[in-house]
Order: structure tokens, then sequence, then C-alpha cells
């Protein structure tokens, strides 16, 4: 069996909602912060199905004992915003995720050639290789910095297949590198947009996620 990529769109009236209203260039940056935090959190629930780690066990009811399902608590799960935008989709993830740990990377492109540039790494040197691993970016745009996001994070022994991307808009552009390289992702959208203008903008997209999640 060959394994390809992966991206769910997931069918919910409340990602649809929140996606309407971050793609509204009226929405003002406050609104569009809660339509990133309500995102993250739809799209991480989605994302830990069959995903996060449980355990088998059995509970005392009040009135007998039966089958229980608890989250495995020592399996390391991880999240990684990439910064700026990703710190947008965080706070609804970690609501879901709460003893994940969080690693910040910061990527931002260069304006004329669109490569990402590091400027912060707060990776770990090695991860544990069971750990889950949940990355956080609005966009996928070129693809660049969500390919060198992942780099990284293989580079310190993260496993692909046990990596979920949870995104806002993805482009094919985006999406066809990361199939090629990693066919064990799995990725969570609100929407696959197919243009990618010649300043690497989604097109119709939701603008500069990270500018309007922080007013800038
Ligand atoms: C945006 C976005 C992604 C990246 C996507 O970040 O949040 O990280 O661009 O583009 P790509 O797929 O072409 O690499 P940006 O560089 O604008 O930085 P910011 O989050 O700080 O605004």
């Amino acid at each position: 069996m060959t394994l390809q990529l992966r991206v769910y769109v997931p069918s919910h009236p409340l990602i649809k909602h929140w996606l309407a209203v971050a793609r509204d260039a009226d929405t003002p940056s406050v609104l569009f912060r809660s339509a990133m935090t309500e995102l993250g959190r739809w799209l991480t629930y989605e994302a830990a199905r069959e995903w996060l780690p449980t355990q088998e066990t059995t509970v005392q009811t009040p009135l007998d004992s039966c089958d229980a399902t608890f989250i495995d608590p020592h399996v390391p799960v991880a999240v990684v915003p990439i910064l700026r935008a990703g710190l947008g989709l965080l706070e609804g993830a970690q609501t879901l995720l709460p003893l994940a740990s969080i690693y910040h990377l910061g990527l931002e492109r260069d304006e004329k050639t669109l490569q990402p540039v590091c400027y912060l790494n707060k990776l770990p040197e090695k991860f544990d290789p069971q750990t889950r691993v949940l990355v956080t970016d609005p966009m996928l745009a070129t693809g660049g910095s969500i390919m060198k996001a992942m780099s990284e994070l293989t580079q310190r022994g993260v496993n692909p297949d046990l990596t979920r991307i949870v995104c806002v808009v993805a482009s094919p552009a985006a999406l066809r590198p990361l199939s090629a390289e990693y066919p064990g992702l799995i990725v969570y959208s609100a929407a696959i947009d197919e243009t990618v203008n010649s300043q690497g903008f989604i097109v119709p997209g939701l603008g500069d996620a990270g500018d309007r999640i922080f007013g800038t």
C-alpha cells in the first residue's frame, strides 16, 4: 500500500462559520483573533481523533465496574505554533491538549524571495520518537514555511506519521511537496484555496493572518 498525504476539510457548521468570519475583510482584529481561537479548537478536536494516545482500564462507578478509556499521560504530546500567526490557533488547541508541551518556531518569509527565515527555534534537541506533534499555522501558501518546519522537526526525531498539521487555508502548492516528502502526514484545514498570487498570498484566502491577529 502506498501512503499518501491525507487532507481533511471537516464539514462542520462551526468551522465554516469561523472561516467566513476570518475571510471577511471587514472583520476587526479582536474578532479575527476569536475566529482563529475557535478554528484552532475545532480543527484540533478533529485532529485528536485516532491521534491522541489512550489507555484502556476499568473504573468503578457508584453502581458497578465498567470498561473505561483515558488519555495516556505517558506518551508526550507537543504543539508547535509557527510564529507569528500560528499563535492564533494555539489557544484553542491548548484548551483541548492541556498537558501538551509548547515549542515555538519563529519563521518569516523574506518578502523578495518568499523563502522562510528562522528567527526563533525553541525545539528540543531530540524528541521522543513516540511524541504526538501538532503544528499550527493558519496559512500554507507556497509551502516554504511548513516544509522548513517539518524539516526542523524530523531532524530532531519527530515521526511525520504521528504529526498533524492544523491550518485554516491550504493551497495545493503547499500540499504537493508535503505529500511527496511526508506521505504519512495528516493535515486538517478549514479550506483549500487553489491560487497563490505572485506576492505569495493565498487567493481568496484571508489576507495576512499574522497582521490581522496582532493588528499590525
Ligand atoms: C505567513 C503564514 C505562514 C506563511 C505561509 O507567515 O502564517 O507561516 O506565511 O507562507 P508559505 O507557505 O509561502 O511559506 P508570515 O511569513 O507572513 O509571518 P507572520 O506569521 O509573522 O505574519
